[in-house]
């Protein structure tokens, strides 16, 4: 199972004070030596912590993959089609969350997403879509001919007991479903080091992308040691 790490966080920092550290290209080239197995980014609308030069710069850069996050929107992409990452994630954005808040949804948005997704394979980007565990989202998916997803854990993650219990197996049942189909499926939102197991041991999921809790774990043991201890987390679990 691979690790995405999502750098958003080091660009909130720096955003926070308007200077130019901590640089999320440093921190893209330290987290790849720590065994990331790609760069997840989002470039909201807001631009509250990704800033668009961030994208140029750090594109020819990587040496694994560039996940791009971004709201299905035109100007977006027009830029991902620029900037031409190997992945784009398409995500729902609403300027007053805190966080990506729940996934898209493929059935009333259909033909808005469907032109976009296409636009974007049309000039070789990846697509995935960044969906709730639901078998009917998942049917749209199929229908848009998308080859990746990405399921939402951020119910997981936030719900107790008997919910996060029943969210898991949804994750499951979503997953299985989706490879059946042929999908690829990726997952994360709110995954940090005590919760990440579970999702770990779920046959079938290609990759986790993980932010937030990395690099809060940086502050106390370094961004590095951060990575790998999540990688070796995950290491550990996807096998058992
Ligand atoms: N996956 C997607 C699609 C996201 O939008 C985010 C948040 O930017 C993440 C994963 C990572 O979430 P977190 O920062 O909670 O690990």
């Amino acid at each position: 199972m691979d690790l995405g790490v999502n750098i958003d966080h080091i660009a909130t920092i720096r955003q926070a004070r308007g200077t130019n550290y901590p640089s999320v290209l440093d921190a893209a080239v330290l987290a790849e030596k720590a065994g990331a197995d790609s760069i997840t980014l989002h470039l909201r609308e807001d631009r509250r912590h990704m800033q668009d030069k961030d994208l140029y710069e750090l594109k020819p850069l990587l040496k694994t993959k560039m996940n791009l996050e971004l709201a299905p929107v035109n100007e977006m992409l027009k830029i991902a089609l620029d900037v031409l990452p190997e992945d784009v994630c398409l995500v729902p954005e609403r300027r007053e969350e805190k966080t990506t808040e729940g996934g898209l949804d493929l059935i009333k948005n259909f033909s808005n997403i469907k032109n976009i997704s296409d636009e974007l394979s049309n000039a070789g980007v990846r697509v995935s879509l960044f969906i709730a565990p639901e078998i009917d989202q998942i049917d749209k998916a199929i229908e848009m001919k998308v080859p990746i997803i990405e399921l939402h854990t951020g119910n997981y993650a936030d719900f107790k007991g008997e919910e996060k219990d029943k969210e898991l197996i949804k994750i499951q049942h979503a997953t299985q479903y989706a490879r059946k189909a042929g999908i690829l499926v990726n997952a994360g939102h709110g995954l940090h080091y005590e919760n990440v197991q579970n999702i770990a041991k779920i046959n079938g999921i290609h990759e986790l992308n993980i932010g937030h809790a990395i690099v809060a774990k940086a502050l106390f043991v370094g961004w590095e040691n951060a990575v790998i201890e999540m990688k070796e987390i995950i290491n550990e679990f996807a096998k058992s």
